[in-house]
């Protein structure tokens, strides 16, 4: 398993944790799939779900973002654009190469490090602006 999902940092809003809690499942999945070392297919499968579930994420956020004009919104959009890119840049790389190691190596130095710190300064602080105005 990459990460247990009682590590994930707690935010303000219950269903921003219910996101982040659903992603870090997808994510324990598709890492296991990539140790136990499954088929291409089954990896390509959870690796397009994952990245599904990451644009859903973050639009999620965004969109309470701009519904209730926060101000660290196109920050804290920076933030979620800058691992899109990289994440289309790794979907790029599957199509081509189909290596599952490149995949892992991201996961594990990229993604869950930026995820978990990005939960803790971003969300942490979006999520306590939005509590003010969204029944969780
Ligand atoms: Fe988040
Ligand atoms: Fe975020």
């Amino acid at each position: 398993m990459l990460l247990d999902v009682s590590q994930i940092p707690k935010v303000a809003l219950e269903r921003m944790n219910k996101v982040h809690e659903e992603e870090i499942k997808l994510l324990n999945q598709l890492f296991e799939s990539i140790d136990k070392g499954k088929e291409i297919e089954e990896i390509d499968d959870l690796f397009k779900a994952f990245v599904e579930d990451v644009k859903k994420h973050f639009s999620s956020e965004q969109e309470m973002m701009e519904q209730f004009n926060f101000f660290a919104y196109p920050m804290h959009r920076g933030e979620h654009d800058m691992i899109l890119g990289q994440l289309a840049n790794l979907e790029k790389n599957w199509e081509k190469n189909k290596n599952p190691k490149l995949i892992k190596a991201y996961i594990e130095n990229e993604f869950l490090p930026w995820l978990m710190n990005h939960i803790q300064t971003m969300d942490t602080v979006t999520a306590h602006f939005l509590s003010h105005f969204v029944r969780d």
